[in-house]
């Protein structure tokens, strides 16, 4: 005589749900695990091509034809931004500034000084307003006559940017520019040397 637990059929209907629930968590698992090799590939698709773009951004140096914007409120209250004209540059005064859509560059900081009376661009010098030295950034004090780094104490001639004390190694990079009929400052050109340390 046979005794024990009576076992129950498993109705049709049940052994289909289980078997239809069964292929359901296969291909979930399937699908999950494509999506997750798909994005891992994608990533390295994506994420390059993103630090392209940043870095891209990052290295926008000034060029012939760019216009030169105050970096901050400047002369007369102008905001940050706003074109420089060459005669708010009286004599023995200086305006920093950067090339127009170029500020996320700190290398393209650009320390423009005039040195003899005019409005025009005689006695309208540019240079690089970042210290050869160690990279700070150099203040005009055109009533001593120089243009003086303040971190280290170098010194620069305002008339060419040469070394006149100080660790700095180098003289400051020149740029070369040109007045426009309406005032304005353009760049003809790249900065003369390297910017900054080398
Ligand atoms: S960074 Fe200018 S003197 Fe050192």
């Amino acid at each position: 005589m046979v005794t024990g637990q009576v076992r129950t059929p498993t109705p049709p209907t049940a052994r289909r749900q289980a078997a239809n629930e069964s292929r359901f968590g296969r291909r979930f698992l399937l699908g999950f695990m494509g999506a997750s090799a798909g994005a891992f590939a994608l990533s390295f698709t994506v994420v390059p091509l993103f630090v392209t773009k940043v870095l891209e951004i990052a290295v926008q140096e000034i060029a012939p034809g760019d216009q030169l914007v105050y970096s901050a409120i400047g002369l007369n209250g102008a905001a940050a931004g706003t074109p420089v004209k060459a005669s708010d540059v009286q004599q023995g005064l200086s305006v920093q500034a950067f090339p127009k859509g170029k500020a996320d560059n700190q290398q393209n900081l650009i320390e423009l000084v005039r040195i003899a009376a005019g409005e025009g661009p005689d006695g309208l010098l540019a240079y690089s307003a970042i210290c050869t030295h160690l990279g700070c950034v150099v203040m005009a004090k055109l009533v001593q006559g120089e243009l003086a780094c303040p971190c280290h104490n170098s010194h620069f001639a305002p008339e060419n940017g040469a070394v006149a004390s100080g660790p700095a190694p180098r003289p400051l990079p020149s740029l070369p520019i040109a007045v426009g009929a309406d005032g304005t400052i353009t760049a003809t050109g790249p900065f003369n040397a390297p910017v900054g340390v080398i």
